[in-house]
């Protein structure tokens, strides 16, 4: 979809200043850059502030936060993030912590997750895991700011953290997104994906009956990679379109349409670009 900046100077007239560069993987430096062909384009940070402008971030952007930049994937195998997590208290950090719970892992600026609890305020709890401690503190700044007492943002390595923090929430897990992580393309790499046999075990372990697990990609061999660890899970789970006739998939079957009701930024840049998104849904057997 291309707007053009008079028309998103209408729609929106206090537009906030840009947040962060458009940005495209780069396969051989796996860095997030701007593009140099969209130098005259509508610029997409504009489509995620129009997305997201019911949440009225534009007035709630700290001099000291606002500025925060993309610049690299990290690597989560680092030392710097092996250490053991500190959980927190649940009754300090939700209203009600024995309402159902989502996770988004690699919740990026939060937008997405904060969208859906403003929504969803007295039903359920929302949880974003990020790795990037500066989105996490900007997360958590607009959590304040809109005085939202249902979702909660942690610096967190998802890999070796995700177990713990959801085996010591009181309610029900229910709802695990994994949308447009971090791809690592080069082989040697692929072991710092967050999708990896421990993490889905800590799911499987996790999910209530009923419970969902969102995932997407707009690069191909991450959607599958991440596709093949939840498909061969078929004992527990069973993607939504086998339950759900009104669900539609493509004839890979890849999910048409986003079920959440939002894009996350990462999706919306892609799509801005022209990419496909590769979605899958799955439910616990109840
Ligand atoms: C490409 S961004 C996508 C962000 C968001 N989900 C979206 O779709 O816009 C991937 C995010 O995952 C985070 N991430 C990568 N590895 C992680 C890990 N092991 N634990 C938590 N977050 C991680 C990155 O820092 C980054 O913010």
């Amino acid at each position: 979809m291309a707007v053009s900046p008079c028309i998103l100077q209408r729609l929106r007239p206090n537009l906030p200043p840009l947040l962060l560069p458009p940005y495209h993987y780069s396969r051989s430096h796996t860095t997030l850059t701007a593009s140099a062909s969209q130098k005259h384009r509508p610029i997409s940070p504009d489509l995620v502030a129009l997305e997201y402008a019911d949440l009225n971030l534009s007035h709630r952007v700290s001099p000291e936060l606002g500025q925060v930049r993309i610049r690299q994937h990290v690597n989560p195998l680092s030392a710097s993030f092996s250490a053991p997590i500190e959980v927190p208290d649940w009754s300090q950090v939700f209203r009600d912590p024995t309402l159902p719970l989502m996770v988004d892992i690699g919740s990026g600026s939060g937008r997405f997750l904060i969208w859906l609890a403003k929504r969803n305020l007295d039903s359920k709890n929302y949880l974003g895991l990020e790795i990037r401690q500066k989105l996490v503190k900007r997360a958590q700044f607009w959590v304040k700011e809109l005085a939202l007492d249902n979702v909660y943002f942690l610096f967190a390595n998802a890999t070796n953290s995700f177990k713990q923090l959801v085996s010591t929430y009181p309610g029900p897990l229910m709802l695990v997104s994994i949308l447009c992580p971090d791809p690592h393309f080069k082989k040697r790499h692929h072991k710092r994906r967050v999708v990896q046999k421990p993490l889905v075990d800590s799911i499987m372990n996790s999910l209530v009956p009923g419970g969902q697990v969102f995932m997407q990609s707009d690069v191909l061999e991450v959607a599958v990679d991440m596709r093949n660890q939840f498909d061969s899970e078929a004992n527990s789970l069973e993607h939504i379109d086998e339950l759900d006739s009104t669900v539609l998939c493509d004839s890979d079957g890849w999910l048409l349409r986003n079920p959440m009701g939002i894009r996350t930024e990462r999706e919306i840049h892609a799509e801005y670009e022209g990419a496909k998104i590769y979605r899958r849904m799955y439910q616990r057997h109840v």
